[in-house]
């Protein structure tokens, strides 16, 4: 799965009748990692920003699945992009070492977030200087 280079925003196919939609994302298949872990964050507002931190190893995929939101990523090396969630088809996929802040939550917001990892705290860098460095320390 090569073309999965940088963060990206991903599109999803729909299955639609007229019973609704679906939308299916198979870890390996429609995403470039085995899924294990999903967890959602709700009940944030426009003036909330959440993230702030970057990831050693996990990956993601943030998909709005009711409502919307914006995230900002940055790569340590001084390239940025921000994203608008505002579909349940689309999303964004995220590799490891990618700073991210979710912000400007609307209030019917729910922002799912599909894992390549477990939970491990440290594997969190949670300061931006830190991750600067590491970043071009390492040539990521
Ligand atoms: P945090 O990473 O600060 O959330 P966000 O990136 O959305 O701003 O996580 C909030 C709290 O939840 C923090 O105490 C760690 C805990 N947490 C887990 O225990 N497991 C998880 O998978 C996640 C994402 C967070």
């Amino acid at each position: 799965m090569s073309k999965y280079i940088g963060a990206q925003m991903l599109e999803f196919s729909q299955k639609g009748d007229e019973r609704g939609r679906l939308v299916i994302i198979e870890g390996m298949e429609d995403i470039p990692f085995d899924i294990k872990r999903i967890f959602y964050i709700y009940g944030s507002d426009k003036n909330v920003v959440r993230g702030q931190h970057a990831n050693r190893k996990s990956k993601f995929l943030l998909i709005n699945v009711a409502g919307t939101s914006k995230v900002r990523v940055r790569d340590g090396k001084g390239n940025e992009a921000v994203f608008s969630l505002n579909r349940p088809h689309t999303g964004i996929y995220l590799p490891e070492m990618m700073w991210k802040e979710m912000y400007e939550f609307s209030e019917d917001s729910v922002l799912l977030c599909v894992s390549s990892e477990h939970y491990d705290p440290a594997e969190y860098i949670r300061d931006y200087e830190e991750f600067v460095s590491l970043v071009n320390e390492q040539g990521v």
